[in-house]
C-alpha cells in the first residue's frame, strides 16, 4: 500500500511534513484553515492533487471555525477563507479546483442551516479525498500499457502518492504497470532546487519496493543518448486547453531531450488539471519562489552571498512534445485541443 501523505479524522487535518523527507517522517496536526493555507505555501504538502485535497480540507475546518450566524455572513465568510487558501500558490490549477468545488456545495445549499452546510462542506472536502485516489488507480489502468515491460522510465519531480490522495499519476502509471507485472526501473530526476526527486520520489519508490536510481538534472541526455532510458512520464501542475503542460521547472528540458533521442514523453494528470480557460500555455501562471531554496541546501550556503537569483517554481512544456497525455478518462493525443475537450465532456 502506497502512503496518503493527508489524513482527516474527527475535526483535525493530518499532513505527512514532505520538507523533512526522506530523513524524518513526521506528521503535523491542522485544526485552521489558515495554518493549512500557511503548510501549502511552505510545502509541507505539495504537488497539485494533494494541494487540492488539502485546500479543501483547510476549506472544511474554516467552515467549522466560522462564528457567522445567518447564510449571508456564512457565506462571505466562506468566501475569505477560500481566499486565503486560494494565495497560496498559483500554478496548480487543481488549487483553484478544489475550492470552487466547495464554493458551489454553499451555493447550492443556502436553504438549509449552517450545521448543515457545514457538515456538507466536510463531506465534499473528503469525497475529494477519496475520490483523488480511485482516479489515480483508475489513469494508472489506461498508462501502463503504454510502458513495456522491462522499461526504463525517467521521472521529473513527484507525482507519486505524495503528491496526491494517494497511489501518484505518473508513479501511479509506474505502480499499475508493476502491478500488471512488468518489470519496471523508474530514473529520478534529483529535481533541484526543492529537491522532490531525489527526496520524495526515490524515498516512495523505495518503500514500495520499485526498483529507482537517483540521477541529477544533467545526467538525463547523457543516459539518453546511451539508450538507457525508454521513456519519461511526468506529472503536470496545469494542462491549458491546447495540451501546453506546466509542470515542474525543468520538465521542458526533459521533454526537448526526449525528442531529440525519439523517445516518447507521457504527462498524466487527472482531468482536474486540465484548465478550459486558459488557452495556451503561455498564459499558465508560473510561481516564482524564493531565492534561498536556490542559494542554499538546506542550511548551507552553495551560492555567494549578494548574488542574483532566478527560482521559477515551474515550466511550460509545448504540446508538440507531448506523446499523450494519460487521464482518468482515457488517454489525449495530439490534436490535443480537440482530445482534451472531449475527455471533459465525458461523464465521469
Ligand atoms: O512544487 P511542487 O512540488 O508542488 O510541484 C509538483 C509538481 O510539479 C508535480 O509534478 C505536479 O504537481 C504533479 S503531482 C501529481
Amino acid at each position: 500500500m502506497s502512503i496518503r501523505p493527508i489524513e482527516f479524522d474527527r475535526g483535525v487535518l493530518r499532513m505527512l511534513d514532505q520538507r523533512l523527507l526522506p530523513n524524518q517522517e513526521v506528521w503535523l496536526e491542522y485544526r485552521d484553515y489558515r495554518e493549512v493555507a500557511e503548510a501549502i505555501r511552505t510545502m509541507v504538502v505539495r504537488g497539485a492533487p494533494a494541494i487540492g485535497v488539502a485546500a479543501a480540507l483547510g476549506a472544511a475546518l474554516g467552515a467549522l471555525q466560522m462564528t457567522a450566524e445567518d447564510f449571508a455572513s456564512f457565506s462571505e465568510e466562506f468566501e475569505e477563507v477560500c481566499a486565503v487558501l486560494g494565495a497560496t500558490r498559483p500554478t496548480a490549477v487543481n488549487l483553484f479546483w478544489a475550492l470552487d468545488r466547495m464554493r458551489r456545495i454553499v451555493a447550492a445549499h443556502g436553504d438549509e442551516p449552517l450545521a448543515q452546510i457545514r457538515q456538507r462542506l466536510l463531506d465534499e472536502a473528503l469525497a475529494i479525498a477519496a475520490e483523488d485516489e480511485q482516479i489515480n488507480r483508475t489513469l494508472g489502468a489506461w498508462g501502463a500499457p503504454l510502458i513495456a515491460d522491462g522499461s526504463r522510465v525517467l521521472t521529473h519531480c513527484n507525482a507519486g502518492a505524495l503528491a496526491t490522495g494517494g497511489y501518484g499519476t505518473a508513479l501511479g502509471v509506474v505502480r499499475a504497470a508493476v502491478e500488471a507485472g512488468k518489470q519496471i526501473m523508474v530514473y529520478a530526476d534529483e529535481t533541484r532546487p526543492f529537491l522532490q526527486g531525489s527526496r520524495l520520489t526515490a524515498w516512495e519508490l523505495q518503500r514500495d519496493g520499485i526498483p529507482v536510481t537517483l540521477i541529477c538534472d544533467n545526467m538525463a541526455g547523457a543516459l539518453m543518448s546511451q539508450g538507457l532510458i525508454d521513456c519519461v512520464i511526468v506529472g503536470a501542475d496545469r494542462i491549458a486547453a491546447n495540451g501546453d503542460v506546466a509542470n515542474k521547472i525543468g520538465t521542458y528540458t526533459v521533454a526537448v531531450l526526449a525528442r531529440e533521442h525519439n523517445l516518447p514523453f507521457y504527462v498524466a494528470a487527472p482531468t482536474s488539471t486540465i484548465d478550459p480557460n486558459i488557452p495556451h500555455g503561455g498564459l499558465i501562471p508560473i510561481e516564482e519562489r524564493e531565492t534561498r531554496e536556490v542559494t542554499h541546501c538546506g542550511d548551507v550556503a552553495v551560492a555567494p552571498e549578494g548574488v542574483a537569483v532566478r527560482n521559477p517554481a515551474f515550466d511550460v512544456t509545448p504540446a508538440r512534445l507531448v506523446s499523450a497525455i494519460i487521464t482518468e478518462r482515457g488517454v489525449a493525443r495530439a490534436d490535443y485541443p480537440a482530445a482534451l475537450a472531449a475527455l471533459l465532456k465525458k461523464e465521469r
